[in-house]
């Protein structure tokens, strides 16, 4: 297939209301990055563009959290997140921001034209109003108690203990988390987006043209919004933090964020032509762009939905592919700001990089490892010790190794030279070793073409591997024992070297294509490899790869230095230690607001009951059979669980606490004559005990000894 003329790839504009961490990174930014080296490495036209999301209530929110000003805020986490991203190698052509005069200009005239060719529509509703700090009350403002489990915390869009999707209207009791007071019903006028319009085009865009090349997540996601039924969404919001509706009718009224931000690839791309003198709009105009949306799972509905149809109205091009990753938790739990449940990418940076034993090679340690575990098809997990194995076992003890191994029997037994191969002497062995480096390249490329970066990165060390393995069947330096022992004649002597030549031949070959291959991935490591081969840039191009003869016969190389260090024992323990003295208590039960933080930390008694009341609920000791995640749904394990008398499903808001098969196989206490409910479509059939310690943790409530399934409880 022709390649495109020209790319332009963006990765998820993050929120400047705190600190990301390496689940972002893994998320968006690093397989971005990787794709993009990628790109670049094969000289193609390639423009890499992000920056902060400065709208939204999120910055507000954080503002009043820092009792500073929302400028304040949008300021500190530009300027932290731009920095780490450079530190770990993030190699954006611009990293823009969309509190810029452009980026407001661009989202204004975005909207002005759909609104001027009709393709808005204004919708007059009631909403939550806060009387005494005068303003319209977004959803986040608004605390309550959840009508789905009774926490008294649950926000105006989500109650954060149960994960139940909430509008204001369901919380039982509302209060505005900015005066603390009941808000009223106010009416307002919002401007929507009717994506109904638009559900044809999407249908044969994504189902018909695009179900085999995106991924299934994505596909299966965006099929899930559009059979669920389409409906108008608004693109307006009351508040003062935003960019302000261009229209003369919508006074005190912002474009909502998740208008503006998608739009802010656009102003950033501008920005880069700004800052180059290069024109942006083919990038966003010509059909023969390939646009690549890297983005977090959270974000698909917006960017494969909601964008594309703005972008049609507005006349730009679609994107070609969207790859979404899923989440990355954290040593047994889902990573949680609030929760401080995460490592962030500050973090790490302090902890492992500006030290002194650290340094680029530690930011390829962690690209390594965060690819390594990339959540490219389901949620995966990030451990100290899976870090510690992925670089002492595999960046060390393969990869670094191999070519040490190289460099120091080249300078041991080819003078630091760049022997020659002796083509008439080759082997089976050197045969099959060159023909693994040229397989290389069409392996690793398609996969990388694919975003494949998982497996194309396994590929790359798998090379390194069966270059360890040939160097060991080839045993260089038994040959050259051989030599030294001057038992042999002539021309054994001259065989024998000649072996050794053609061994270190292709593994120096194999070192130059190593560095070619890891680039993308690793680009501090091939640097340093370029160092040591005295080359230059252009080494790397991809074209290059899988050539044998990138590296003169001859030439000296410099002395070996080793490529990565190990990580010690110590530093994992810290580091373990680090995340759980430092976590606090599950994000319900943290206070949010100073009228939370005023009440008293248990939870009251509720109200008094006679025996009547208790006596309805039938309670009985069941054993859980089997156990599985609710697809979607982060929080729900379904589980079947024989009664004795019957197996029920029951579905449980336990995942984040246990795997399935922690819970197969345990006695649990189960409300037996509780109305069913549907959860994510699921029929649930009663309700297990669960006991909630202060840190939020859950434990199972169950007999002393093993009872027979369908025991009474009373
Ligand atoms: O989820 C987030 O962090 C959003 N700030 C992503 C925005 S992506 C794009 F649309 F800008
Ligand atoms: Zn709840």
């Amino acid at each position: 297939m022709q390649s495109p003329k020209r790319y332009l790839i963006t990765a998820a504009l993050p929120y400047a209301n705190g600190l990301k961490h390496i689940g972002h990174l893994a998320g968006a930014y690093l397989p971005a990055d990787i794709y993009v080296r990628y790109l670049r490495s094969q000289k193609r036209d390639v423009v890499f563009v992000c920056g902060s999301d400065e709208h939204g209530t999120a910055i507000p929110i954080q503002a009043m959290k820092e009792n500073t000003t929302p400028q304040a805020i949008i300021d500190k986490y530009h300027g932290i997140m731009k920095s780490n991203f450079e530190d770990l190698g993030i190699s954006f052509d611009v990293y823009d921001r969309t509190s810029s005069p452009l980026h407001h200009e661009t989202s204004q005239e975005f909207f002005t034209r759909l609104n001027d060719a009709g393709e808005l529509e204004t919708k007059e509703t009631e909403q939550y109003f806060d009387e005494a700090a005068n303003t319209f009350l977004a959803d986040r403002y608004i605390k309550g108690t959840c009508p789905n489990c009774g926490f008294t915390g649950a926000y105006g869009d989500q109650c954060e203990k149960c994960g139940t999707t909430l509008s204001p209207d369901e919380l039982i009791n509302p209060v505005s988390t900015l005066s603390g007071q009941p808000p009223i019903k106010k009416k307002t006028t919002h401007w929507y987006l009717p994506l109904d319009r638009h559900e044809e085009f999407l249908r044969q865009w994504i189902i018909g043209e695009h179900s085999q090349d995106w991924r299934a997540n994505v596909v299966g996601q965006c099929k899930s919004w559009i059979d669920g039924g389409l409906q108008a969404r608004a693109v307006t919001r009351d508040l003062d933090w935003g960019i302000k509706v261009p229209l003369e009718s919508a006074r005190g009224k912002v474009l909502y964020v998740w208008f503006d931000a998608p739009i802010g690839y656009i102003s950033a791309t501008k920005q880069w032509g700004l800052n180059t003198g290069k024109d942006w709009r083919p990038y966003w105009e010509d059909k023969d762009t390939k646009l690549v949306h890297f983005i977090g799972k959270d974000n698909i509905v917006f960017h494969c939905i909601i964008f594309p149809i703005m972008l049609k109205l507005h006349g730009n091009i679609l994107p070609d592919n969207v790859p979404s990753n899923e989440f990355l938790n954290l040593e047994g739990d889902k990573m949680s700001t609030s929760r401080n449940w995460k490592l962030d990418m500050q973090d790490y940076l302090d902890d492992f990089v500006k030290k002194e034993n650290g340094g680029p090679q530690m930011v390829d340690a962690l690209r390594y490892y965060l690819t390594q575990i990339a959540p490219e098809t389901k949620d995966s997990e990030f451990t100290w010790k899976g870090f510690q194995d992925a670089v002492n076992n595999e960046l060390v003890a393969i990869f670094g190794n191999f070519v040490n191994r190289a460099f120091v029997l080249m300078h041991k037994l080819t003078a630091g030279k760049v022997p020659p191969l002796h083509g008439d002497r080759t082997d089976d062995k050197d045969q099959a070793m060159i023909a693994d480096i040229q397989l290389a390249k069409n392996k690793i490329e398609t996969l990388l073409e694919g975003y494949k970066f998982r497996e194309a990165q396994f590929e790359v060390i798998d090379l390194a591997r069966k270059g360890n393995r040939y160097m060991q069947e080839k045993e260089p330096w038994i040959k050259a024992k051989k030599l030294g022992d001057g038992a042999e004649t002539d021309e054994e002597q001259r065989s024998a070297q000649q072996e050794i030549d053609n061994t270190l031949h292709i593994c120096l070959q194999l070192c130059a294509n190593l560095a070619i291959f890891i680039h993308p991935f690793l680009p501090n490591t091939a640097k340093k490899m370029m160092y040591l081969m005295k080359v230059v840039d252009k080494m790397l191009d991809w074209d290059n790869a899988g050539k044998m003869k990138l590296l003169s016969v001859g030439y000296s190389l410099r002395a070996p230095e080793l490529l990565f260090r190990k990580i010690e024992d110590m530093e994992i323990q810290e580091q373990i230690d680090k995340l759980k003295n430092n976590s606090v208590p599950a994000a319900g039960s943290l206070p949010e607001t100073i009228a939370e933080v005023e009440k008293p930390a248990t939870t009251p008694v509720k109200q008094e009951i006679v025996f009547d009341d208790f006596a309805k609920i039938d309670l009985r000791v069941g054993t859980i059979i089997s156990a599985e995640k609710v697809e979607k749904a982060d929080k729900l394990l379904k589980l079947s669980i024989d009664l004795g008398f019957e197996t029920r499903t029951i579905v449980s808001g336990i995942a984040l606490h246990f795997k399935p098969e922690e819970v197969i196989g345990r006695q649990v206490v189960v409300v037996v004559n509780l109305a069913p409910r549907k959860m994510r479509g699921i029929e649930s059939n009663g309700m297990i005990l669960m006991a909630e310690d202060n840190q939020g943790k859950l434990h199972f409530v169950q007999p002393e000894n093993m009872v027979n399934a369908g025991a009474g409880v009373s």
